[in-house]
């Protein structure tokens, strides 16, 4: 039976992967805070623990030999205003959606390249390349963790190791349950939301093709190019500004 460690597993995207991994016959290693109700190994761990963490790895390849796949998938947003969002709440948010899945790949990583085969999926966010004015330091750790995937699947695809990154849009999880978006309309929010299996999907796929990007839905693809357009436009205005006016 593969292999799986799949993180945030309690609630939402994490959860909807957790079922879909047990129905394609994977042995899941289920890990969040609050304890997970479903996985074959369901742990009560905070991911920036990382000393806790360590004993997972240690203690998964010492009971079934290896590691198939790692979806760093625990997360989660402090919204509102940069000046009004607490500091220690970003710190934590920093270890939790950009810190832990480096750690985590990096005591995972030398077993996969040992089997010379597995699969990395990063559960990234549309907010990596759209940064609104209320998610700032959220969408930065979502850009550092994209920029940490597209560096690791250039590294080590061509090792045997898939990796990817999944970026979501609004999705109907627990995400807005942090007491900091009560001050958020809900509207643009739900209209677009998607279910948690569709990006549960979505990282199947990653899992089973590496590709470096997957956007759920699939037309958010665009997002990144429009951001380029838009900067090469700035880039050109600015120009023409510092050079006549
Ligand atoms: N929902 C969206 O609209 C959306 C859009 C784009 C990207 N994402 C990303 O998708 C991922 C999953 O979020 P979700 O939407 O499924 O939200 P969710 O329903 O709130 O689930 C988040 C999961 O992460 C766990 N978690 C949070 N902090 C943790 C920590 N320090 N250590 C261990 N586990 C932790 C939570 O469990 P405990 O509270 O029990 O620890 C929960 O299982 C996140 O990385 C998020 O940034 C979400």
């Amino acid at each position: 039976m593969p292999i799986a460690i799949v993180t945030g597993a309690s609630k939402g995207i994490g959860r909807s992967t957790v079922c879909m991994l047990k129905d394609k016959g994977f042995t899941v290693i289920a890990i969040s805070r609050s304890t997970p109700d479903i996985g074959d190994v369901k742990l009560s761990v905070d991911v920036i623990d990382r000393e806790t963490v360590a004993k997972v790895v240690e203690d998964t390849v010492s009971r079934f030999g290896r590691i198939d796949v790692l979806v760093n998938n625990a997360g989660f947003g402090v919204y509102g205003k940069f000046t009004d969002t607490p500091l220690q709440e970003e710190e934590y948010m920093i270890k939790t959606n950009f810190l832990a899945p480096i750690v985590i790949t990096k005591l995972v990583l030398p077993y996969m390249l040992k089997q010379k085969e597995g699969s990395i999926v990063n559960v990234v966010s549309e907010a990596a390349y759209v940064s609104t004015t209320t998610l700032a330091v959220y969408s930065a750790t979502k850009a550092g963790l994209s920029s940490f995937t597209n560096s690791l699947w250039a590294t080590v695809s061509k090792l045997g190791i898939k990796v990817s990154g999944v970026y979501p849009g609004p999705v109907k999880t627990n995400f807005t349950s942090h007491p900091s978006f009560s001050s958020m309309a809900q509207n643009g929010f739900d209209k677009f939301a998607v279910e948690p299996e569709a990006v549960a999907k979505a990282i199947w796929k990653g899992i089973t093709t590496g590709k470096r990007e997957i956007y759920v839905p699939s037309k958010l693809r665009v997002d990144p190019y429009f951001l380029k357009l838009s900067l090469i436009m700035q880039d050109f205005t600015y120009r023409i500004i510092r050079r006549y006016f």
